[in-house]
Formats: structure tokens, sequence, C-alpha cells
């Protein structure tokens, strides 16, 4: 058999399938990934300004770099890879979970509901006193974003290198990826923990580990199929049974 006929056999014999994705399933709407070229920003490498020390040392450059992403992402569409992602969830239902990285949003706007987004979402604004959270369109830097509430400096709503993923987040994950026997790796390089981690907590739990990726990971180690492609163009494939 064909590594794609695999895939497609295993995803079709599944009672529970897991999806974890990363900036590579975006990258086909233009979302520019993290580690290619294209990922830098004047530049800074996403490990210099994701991170709390960063923003302590100088609030506007971070803020500036999450409005230029938030700039971009506002006028990205889903692409056929978020749409097959979706189409694979109204097939499974509550036998389908999604665990993305990305802070992107896409695969809301695709349509998926029984999802977590494990680095948080970019179009949230976090108060660095209260705690207090809210949906912000803002695309332009005007000036660094303050709480409603208190008054106080605001943060992206988003998870740092060097911060915990909150544990109920954590959790569900751990009890989606433990108990499902797919699961489908997209687009992610794979070594940012512990969201690499997943792939190998089902894989222990005896998940047929399925990779789509153009390039070779870390996870690829682990994967039972790795299918070299573009996300757009291998997963409508993949679901198209
Ligand atoms: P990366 O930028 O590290 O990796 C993107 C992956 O997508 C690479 O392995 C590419 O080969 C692959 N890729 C590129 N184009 C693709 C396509 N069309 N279809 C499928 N795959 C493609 O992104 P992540 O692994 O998501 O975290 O990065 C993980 C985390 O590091 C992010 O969530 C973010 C980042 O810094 C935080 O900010 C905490
Ligand atoms: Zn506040």
């Amino acid at each position: 058999m064909e590594d794609i006929e695999k895939a497609m056999d295993a995803l079709l014999r599944a009672s529970r399938v897991v999806v974890l994705t990363g900036a590579g399933i975006s990258a086909e709407s233009g979302v520019p990934t993290f580690r290619g070229e294209d990922g830098l920003w004047k530049n800074y490498r996403p490990e210099e300004l994701a991170t709390p020390g960063a923003f302590a040392r100088n609030p506007e450059l971070v803020w500036e770099w999450y409005y230029w992403r938030r700039s971009i992402i506002g006028k990205a569409e889903p692409n056929p890879g978020h749409l097959a992602l979706k189409t694979l969830e109204d097939r499974l239902l509550d036998r389908f979970f999604l665990i993305t990285q990305n802070v992107d949003g896409l695969h809301r706007k695709a349509g998926n509901e029984r999802l977590v987004e494990f680095h948080g979402n970019i179009w949230i604004n976090r108060c660095t006193r209260c705690g207090n959270e809210r949906f912000d369109d803002t695309v332009k830097f005007e000036g660094l974003p303050t709480c409603p509430g208190c008054g106080s400096l605001e943060r992206p709503g988003v998870v740092w290198f060097g911060e915990a993923i909150p544990s109920g987040v954590i959790r569900i994950s751990m009890e989606r990826v433990r108990s499902c026997d797919v699961c489908l790796v997209v687009g992610t390089s794979g070594v940012v923990q512990p969201a690499a981690s997943l792939a190998d907590a089902a894989k222990v739990s005896g998940a047929f580990i399925i990779e789509v990726n153009p390039q070779a990971t870390p996870i690829s180690y682990t994967a039972d199929v790795s299918l070299r492609g573009k996300a757009g163009e291998v997963l409508p494939q993949l679901v198209s049974q």
C-alpha cells in the first residue's frame, strides 16, 4: 500500500482522531511560519520576541510585532487544509479533537468547534494586572493598549516561551491524545515543548501517527506514515473518502 492509502485506511478505521496543527497549515493562507526565512521580522527571531523578558524590556517592540502579525492574519482566509479538517470534524463529531499551536484563529474561521488553542489567540488582550481578557481587532500599533477596567498595560493573550500552558488546556489535550487511535500531525516543526510531546504521548498510548509536512521533522521518527506535501494538497485527499 502507498503511504497515502495507509493513512486513509487508518483514518477510516479510527474511532477517535486527534489532529495536532502548527504554523505550516496556515502557510498557504499567507501567514508566515516561525522557523522559515519568511518567519523573521526586522531580523528578530520569534524566540527573542515571544517571551516575558522581551515584553518587560520593550513592550512597544513586542506589541508592534503582534500588530504586524494581526495585520496579516486579519486578511487571511482558511485554505483547503483547514477546510478538510472541518470536513473531518463534521464526519466524526465528538470522536474528533483538534489541538492547534496556532494563534491565528483560522481553524475557528473554517468552522471547527472541537478544538483547543494550545498557545492562545492573537486577537485577545489580557491585562497584566487584573487578568481581564477582551477581544481586540486592532491591527495597527497606536500606542500601548490598556485595560478598560483598571487602566494597566495589556499583553497579547498568548503563551510565550518560558510560560506554562493553562492547566485545563494541558489536561484536556493529554486526555484526548492518550485516548485517540489516530493522531494526525500537520505543519509543525515539532521542536517547541510541550506541544511537540503530544505526538509522543499519542504514540505511547498506541495511536497510529500520520505526519503531513513537506519536510522531515523530529516527529517523522515517531510517525507511522509521513506524507511529504503541503497541507492544502494532502489533507483534502486524505479526507476524500
Ligand atoms: P514552525 O514555523 O516551527 O514550523 C512550521 C512547519 O510547517 C515546518 O516544519 C514546515 O516544514 C511546515 N510547513 C511549511 N509549509 C507547510 C505547508 N504548506 N503544509 C504543511 N506544512 C508546512 O511552526 P510551529 O511548529 O507551529 O509558539 O511552531 C511552534 C511554536 O513555535 C508556535 O506555536 C509558536 C512558535 O514560536 C509560541 O509562540 C509559544
Ligand atoms: Zn485590568
